[in-house]
């Protein structure tokens, strides 16, 4: 495990964004996993100011998308597929047919977890999985007690991930109680791992995910095991350790 120190949040964003721009200029036609949440954003608004300066490019890049809100459509202004197409691949020249996210209009939920591994299995695994970590630990959608060995799946969102993620619709009720999320068995597999996390409310959690045991109570401390995986955290998320 790689511990890179950053001053800030932008400090963050940018040493994490030049890990991913390397990816893509050593290998053009890489499969990027990506993950939503606000702690990517600033990632997101780096690598298309380097797009927009010519310095990258996206055109043979596939990217595949780590969860989705089972239930909620794509154009549904929440979704992930809706937040990852507004805050970054309409900004990008990357191709429509090479950007994948869980259906999550799909209500079978076997049809749709069985299509997405396969889509993982056909492009050949995940170059790089880009991750931010849930108040409780949770990667992805992946809630404590998850099981280690499995790929994409569905899950019931635990109350805390409820309560936290309430604030980007109009009530909690509005909220999707479950989510189709990749695996922790479907990040593992992923050649390069990059955590980016930042703020006073993420330091405990760091501290328990990476300096604490690797147990399923804290999904994210199994990263501990990943032969490739850095964190890339400001000096607020990094201050326990
Ligand atoms: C959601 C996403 C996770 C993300 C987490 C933290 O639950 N499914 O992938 O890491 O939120 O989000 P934030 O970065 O806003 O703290």
């Amino acid at each position: 495990m790689k511990i890179i120190k950053a001053k800030d949040y932008k400090d963050m964003s940018r040493k994490a964004a030049n890990i991913i721009s390397a990816q893509v200029i050593m290998k053009p036609n890489a499969v990027l996993g990506l993950a939503t949440g606000s702690t990517p954003i600033g990632i997101y608004e780096q690598l298309i100011d380097w797009f927009n300066k010519g310095d990258i490019d996206f055109s043979e890049v596939t990217t595949i998308n780590l969860d989705e809100y089972r239930g909620l459509d794509k154009e549904h202004n929440q979704s992930y597929w809706y937040f990852m197409h507004t805050n970054f691949f309409d900004k990008i020249n990357i191709k429509e047919e090479n950007i994948n996210v869980p259906n999550g209009s799909n209500p079978d939920e076997k049809e749709a977890c069985e299509e997405y591994e396969n889509i993982i299995h056909n492009a050949g695994g995940i170059d790089l999985q880009l991750l931010g970590i849930g108040n409780d630990g949770h990667i992805g959608f992946n809630e404590p007690g998850a099981a280690f060995e499995l790929a994409t799946h569905c899950v019931d969102l635990t109350e805390s991930t409820i309560e936290a993620n309430k604030r980007f619709f109009l009530s909690k009720e509005d909220v999707p109680k479950q989510a189709y999320t990749m695996g922790i068995k479907s990040i593992m597999q992923a050649r390069k791992v990059l955590m980016v996390v930042n703020g006073k409310g993420k330091a405990n959690i760091v501290k328990q995910a990476f300096f604490g045991p690797v147990t399923p109570e804290v999904p994210a401390s199994i990263l501990q095991m990943h032969p490739d995986f850095t964190l890339v955290g400001d000096e607020e998320a990094l201050s326990e350790i």
